[in-house]
């Protein structure tokens, strides 16, 4: 064992913001376009495309690899040094094993020696476990890694169409930094309707199910509902939004949500049609993703919406930039 294995912090005399310093992105190399799918399933590109907006996904490896190649990336872009990490929280629905965390091999893999464990909160665990990290530094933690990653072809079972078509694998990851004053965290909305679980499960060592339409109708009304509280107690109005950066599931779901809120397609990061959902990854693969094709600059307002099995939402608020 390490000589320092963990890191801990009071918030007596010390209350700290937090800002993203540096994110990373992981896909498997391999693709599955709607074309394969086609070749296997009684399905068709058209009706893939037209009811979802997936056209491919990627698909292979392990939670474990797939969150430390991200994690990687993020440390490279913050310049932070893996010693200088005082928490790991990967967010993941599909860890590796059953015990331990998949977050102590991805600790093990990129050299921390901090704390390390894992959020599950299904396809909103990214900004579950982002306001968690962020909580951390509020009571001293000085860096945290956050990191969503899962491998949901694993669970997902290959030869059902209504299921098959709609998920991938990934994982995406940001470096939280402890600021002095507020920080880039403005505001955020956590939710969670346990009556509603038997819309979107998967029993231990089982495939997903799903009532597609019922989850479709209720992901619209919480993301809507969520991210005007996130950003009601962020002390902005929705037409403050620079960038909306929603759970990557459906466009449909997606473009309804919008139109609700107010918010244009052009501000929205889309990576579902080359993803797939990739559940808790979706979110920080589509925030990466927006970065890095310069859709966003220093100062603007980033909504991070999210939904899933739970039923849960999630959402953050963020001021972009140093
Ligand atoms: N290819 C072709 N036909 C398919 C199909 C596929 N991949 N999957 C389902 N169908 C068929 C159904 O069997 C049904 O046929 P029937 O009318 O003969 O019974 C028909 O298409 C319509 O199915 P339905 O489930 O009513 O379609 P839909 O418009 O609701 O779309 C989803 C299905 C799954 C795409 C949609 O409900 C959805 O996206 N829901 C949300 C799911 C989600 O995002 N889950 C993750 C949340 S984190």
């Amino acid at each position: 064992m390490s000589e320092r294995s963990g890191a801990g912090g009071s918030h007596l005399g010390r209350t700290s913001g937090v800002a993203v310093v540096g994110w990373g992105v992981a896909l498997p190399d391999t693709a599955v376009t709607n074309a394969d799918l086609e070749a296997r399933l009684d399905t068709s590109d058209r009706w893939i495309t037209e009811r979802t907006g997936i056209r491919e996904r990627r698909i292979g490896g392990t939670t474990g690899q797939l969150a430390a190649a991200a994690a990687r990336q993020a440390l490279i872009a913050a310049d932070a040094s893996p010693g200088s990490v005082e928490l790991l929280v990967l967010a993941t629905s599909t860890p590796d094993q059953q015990i331990p965390a998949t977050a102590s091999a991805v600790q093990d893999a990129l050299g921390l020696s901090c704390g390390a464990f894992d959020v599950n909160a299904a396809c909103s665990g990214f900004v579950y476990a982002l306001v968690a990290g962020a909580g951390t530094a509020g009571v001293g933690a000085r860096r945290v890694l956050v990191v969503g990653a899962d491998v949901m072809s694993r669970i997902t079972d290959q030869g059902d169409r209504s299921t098959a078509v709609l998920f991938g694998d990934g994982a995406g990851a940001v470096v939280l930094d402890a600021v002095e004053g507020p920080g880039q965290l403005l505001g955020w909305d956590l939710g969670s309707d346990g009556s509603l679980r038997h819309l979107l499960q998967a029993d231990v060592g089982g495939y997903i199910r799903m009532e597609g339409k019922e989850v479709f109708r209720r992901a619209v009304r919480v993301m809507v509902d969520s991210a005007e509280a996130a950003m009601a107690r962020a002390g902005l109005t929705l037409a403050d939004v620079d960038l909306l950066v929603p759970h990557q599931a459906n466009t449909r779901i997606i473009t309804a949500a919008c139109e609700r809120l107010g918010i244009p397609m052009e501000r929205t990061a889309m990576v579902l049609d080359r993803t797939g959902n990739t559940s808790a990854a979706s979110i920080p693969l589509a925030l990466g993703d927006a970065a890095q094709s310069g859709m966003l600059a220093k100062g603007d307002v980033v909504l991070l919406v999210g939904f899933g099995a739970g039923m849960s939402w999630a959402s953050a608020v963020l001021r972009w930039g140093p």
